[in-house]
């Protein structure tokens, strides 16, 4: 099962791809996450001890293991590369394992096909394709936000993609150009997840406008809660330190499990 999370800047998208890696994980499931973020957060958000995020970097700054694959110095553009590079391994070899997570830092990948010609896109389209062709039990993708660095690559492998919104319109009208994206390119398995939600008031705003404004299904609704914050100040897991969060997690994950793959997790 692989699942992307997607949405406006800020709304969530880390806190929910953790909580539904750990939910899965304590669930006895293999769980990959990936962090597809130029500044990653999602180790933090896992509550990865410092010693493991300090062996952490994102794949796309690796120069030297890019120019080993690919042939090219990164930042290079013109010269000769290969454009399917060696990547089997990295998964292993450059992730970190935390309470039955394993999460791979990837850095931005741009699969909407306007990115550039050189060695570091080879690299990272390449793996990218890698990873959403492996036997992974449960892949969780958290994406970067927006909406131009998605493209076919994507939807070609996922099975279904989250879209997190707040109670805001400006983030339902992101929702919605994610979806007509989705729909361009065929991905039907779209859900919206609403997050930071104070009162009934605003998850009513999110479950009329879902539909109407966004144009798919909302799943379920997680509340606002100033313990996430203190939690990231604090370097702990949201899923640990904010049991609200942590419940919304586990029946957001047996949602997901029961729709993509037709059973109980
Ligand atoms: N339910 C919540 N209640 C209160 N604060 C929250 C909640 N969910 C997330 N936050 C806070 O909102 C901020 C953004 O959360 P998060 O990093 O998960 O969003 P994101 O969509 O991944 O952001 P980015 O686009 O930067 O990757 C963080 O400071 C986080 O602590
Ligand atoms: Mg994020």
């Amino acid at each position: 099962m692989k699942i992307a999370i997607t949405g406006k800047g800020g709304v969530g998208k880390t806190t929910l791809a953790a909580l539904l890696a750990q939910v899965y994980a304590d669930h006895g499931r293999q769980v990959l996450a990936v962090d597809a973020d130029p500044s990653p957060c999602l180790a933090g958000a896992l509550g990865f001890p410092a010693e493991l995020r300090a062996g952490l970097k994102p794949i796309a700054e690796m120069d030297a293991l890019i120019e080993e694959r690919t042939g090219a110095k990164p930042g290079t553009t013109g010269g000769f590369f290969t454009l399917n590079p060696r990547v089997d391994d990295i998964p292993e070899r450059f992730s970190a394992l935390h309470r039955k997570v394993r999460l791979l830092e990837m850095g931005s990948v741009d699969l909407g096909g306007s990115g550039c010609i050189c060695p570091e896109s080879a690299m990272l389209k390449t793996l990218f394709t890698h990873l959403l062709f492996r036997k992974d039990d449960v892949l969780i993708l958290d994406m970067y936000a927006g909406v131009e660095h998605l493209g076919r690559a994507t939807v070609d492998f996922v099975d279904a993609m989250i879209v997190v919104v707040e109670p805001t319109r400006r983030s339902l009208g992101t929702a919605a150009q994610i979806r007509s994206l989705a729909n361009d390119i065929g991905l039907k398995r779209l859900w919206l997840v609403g997050n930071k939600v104070r009162d009934t008031a605003e998850a009513d705003f999110i479950s009329q406008e879902a539909e109407k404004s966004a144009g798919m299904p909302l799943l379920d609704t997680l509340p606002a809660d100033m313990a996430v914050q203190e939690a990231d100040r604090l370097g702990q897991a949201v899923y640990d330190y904010v049991p609200a969060l942590r419940q919304a997690g586990e029946r957001i994950a047996e949602q997901v499990a029961v729709l993509v793959e037709g059973e109980r997790s």
